[in-house]
């Protein structure tokens, strides 16, 4: 029989309980955002976003059994993100993980939650065949993995100071528009064309596969300084060209990826591959270039415990299990 697991998600600023049968069926995955609470702040308070976690953690995890239909007794393996994210959120999930964990005398399995992104494609589409080059773009990292097998990877790339979402969001903020900037930057960019200003692409022009997007970041800061009366009347070509660039380095740096280790399967995943510009992109690159794409849709590319719970029940498969020493670590390891 397959079993039945809860994963539990609380690593920044959403709360998020799913349970899950097998390694697909999704039988609950439910998802509390806390934008509207931070936003008298102009960012997450990390503070608030614990206490935030800690109010509704428990309601959400007996809705999620709930709308299962399942008990308690029914769940085979706890798992929750560890790392990274914000330390007071997390330990509110990795200490409801492990109490749960303990009562029910059930396995325990700790979770990275950058490496879970991809797992969204399982969810999605099936599983993937190995070897596979991972793009995770999420709000805060933006990283290149390739694939050998489940847990066997090697870091192809990473940013070297901002993630693209990170970058996307502060450049939304710096013209006015409220978090997560994503989604009001996406609208643009498929409604106006992002040719009409050339921002730079960085690392483009150098070999290798590290991103670097703090110099678009504060090109975009000096620009909107220096051209008031362009912002007014293009704002919309404005952040579309922005994020043209950013889009542009995304697919470029993933293609010479592809090449480079001779890859012919690719997984996109991370809140920033809710992005339709971004998917399209893909989309006609890879249909172009003969590479098989896995793209989840957008509800599995932001955060969500189905993605945690659907790694975890890979680690149950081969009895990998945490005791309950397992700690919670804002960095990624
Ligand atoms: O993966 P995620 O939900 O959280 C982290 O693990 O950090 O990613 C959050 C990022 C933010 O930068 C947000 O602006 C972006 O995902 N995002 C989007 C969309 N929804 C969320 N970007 C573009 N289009 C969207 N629809
Ligand atoms: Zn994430």
């Amino acid at each position: 029989m397959n079993a039945i697991g809860l994963g539990l998600d609380t690593t920044f600023d959403d709360t998020s309980v799913a349970i899950l049968r097998g390694v697909r069926e999704v039988l609950a995955n439910l998802t509390l955002s806390q934008y509207r609470d931070h936003e008298e702040f102009g960012g997450v308070v990390p503070e608030r976003a614990s206490r935030k976690h800690l109010e509704v953690i428990h309601p959400l995890i007996r809705e999620a059994l709930a709308k299962a239909g399942l008990d308690f007794a029914d769940l085979d393996y706890i798992a929750v993100s560890n790392m990274p994210g914000l330390l007071g959120s997390l330990l509110v999930g990795v200490t409801v993980a492990k109490a749960l964990a303990w009562s029910l005398d059930k396995p325990l399995i700790g979770v990275n939650h950058v490496e879970s992104h991809p797992y969204a494609n399982i969810l999605a589409s099936g599983p993937w065949k190995f070897p596979v080059l991972h793009l995770v773009v999420a709000g805060g990292h933006t990283l290149l993995l390739r694939a050998d097998a489940h847990f066997d990877y090697t870091i192809l790339g990473r940013t070297v100071d901002d993630a693209a979402g990170e970058c996307v969001d502060k450049v939304a903020k710096m013209f006015g528009h409220p978090m997560p900037g994503g989604p009001v930057v996406d609208r643009y960019a498929l409604k106006v064309p992002g040719d009409a200003f050339a921002f730079p692409r960085p690392l483009l022009n150098k070999p290798g596969l590290e991103f670097s997007f703090s110099g678009l970041k504060t090109a975009m800061l000096r620009f909107r300084e220096q051209n008031p009366n362009v912002i007014r009347k293009q704002e919309p070509a404005v952040l579309s060209s922005f994020f043209q660039a950013v889009v542009d380095v995304l697919v470029k740096k993933t293609f010479r990826a592809l090449k480079s280790e001779q890859l012919t399967r690719l997984t996109v995943s991370g809140g920033l591959a809710a992005s339709q510009k971004l998917r399209q992109t893909f989309e006609s690159e890879c249909t172009h270039q003969g590479i098989e794409l896995c793209y989840p849709p957008p509800s599995l590319c932001t955060d969500n415990a189905a993605m945690v719970a659907c790694l975890a029940a890979h680690r149950y498969a081969q009895g990998r299990f945490d005791d309950l020493s397992l700690d919670a670590f804002p960095n990624l390891v």
